[in-house]
């Protein structure tokens, strides 16, 4: 009955509480759990969001996803700052239970590629991670078919009578987006035009604040990184910081960044 439910029992809090498992009996490994599994418990809420407003914009209706993305944004501003509480790992606390972390690292994170492939940085590279049939792998698949939060926003664009080409449109949506001219220009006339074309204005603002927010995020794990394992290569098999620096190049809107050149 409803009126027995619990604190507890609502939250399910018997199996998230005993979902940390350290495999040493090292005091920092918790802390190295903990701040893991809450980063998914906020992927899987900003890829709710994000879904949600993928489909808003899709059916035209921009302001119930802005506010959807401005969840997404005060979620993201979150997880950045847990990396203050990660800093406090030293690299002696680490390493004194890293050996026993195998070839496990975020970088396997099925959620994290799913937010990005939503939001559109669409890289069918990384399925390989994911064992075909499994749900993360379906997920994947699934958020790889969509058309991403990116693709719905030009679709709008082209709904609000700015011209855009059928390559730009009906693009193969599983594939990596190629930044195009025309989207550009169509961007350009938003900015050169933000009274006439208020909505897209402020969709578009929305935009840049996630892809902000995602490369501080980036920025403060690299660093984070690097103060605590210096130059070492990554447990997940990439040179580690090197490749972490790689990454801070990605653009979820690219011509949102480039158009501000030309305004
Ligand atoms: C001691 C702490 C940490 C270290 C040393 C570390 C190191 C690394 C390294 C070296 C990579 C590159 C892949 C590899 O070779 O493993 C990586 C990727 C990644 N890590 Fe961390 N990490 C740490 C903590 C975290 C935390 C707390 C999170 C999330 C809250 C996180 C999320 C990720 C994600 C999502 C990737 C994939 C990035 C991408 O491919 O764009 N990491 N990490």
């Amino acid at each position: 009955m409803a009126s027995d439910l619990t604190y507890t029992d609502y939250l399910a809090l018997d199996e998230v509480l005993a979902a940390q498992r350290p495999l040493s009996t090292h005091h920092d490994e918790m802390l190295f759990i903990v701040i893991h599994q809450a980063k998914e418990l906020w992927l899987k809420e900003m890829i709710h969001e994000v879904a949600y407003a993928q489909a808003e914009v899709a059916a035209g209706r921009l302001p119930p996803a802005q506010k959807a993305l401005s969840r997404v944004s005060r979620i993201q501003a979150v997880m950045t700052h847990s990396w203050e509480v990660l800093g406090t790992l030293t690299p002696a606390d680490y390493l004194s239970f890293r050996g026993l972390l195998g070839s496990s690292s975020g970088f396997q994170s099925a959620q994290f590629r799913e937010l990005e492939y939503r939001l559109g940085l669409k890289d069918p590279h990384f399925l390989r991670y994911h064992p075909q049939g499994g749900a993360p792998r379906q997920a994947l698949e699934a958020a790889l078919a969509t058309p991403s939060l990116y693709d719905a926003a030009l679709a709008q664009l082209a709904a609000h009578g700015l011209a855009l080409p059928d390559t730009v449109l009906n693009r193969d949506f599983t594939q990596p987006y190629q930044p195009s001219a025309a989207v550009e220009e169509a961007w350009l006339q938003v900015y050169t035009n933000t009274t006439g074309r208020w909505e897209l204005y402020e969709l578009a603002e929305k935009l840049v604040d996630l892809d902000d927010a995602l490369t501080t995020w980036r920025n403060k794990h690299v660093l984070t990184v690097e103060r605590i394992i210096g130059r070492r290569r990554g447990t997940g098999g990439t040179d580690g910081v090197g490749y972490l620096q790689s990454t801070l190049a990605r653009r979820c809107f690219p011509e949102l960044w480039s158009v501000r050149s030309r305004l």
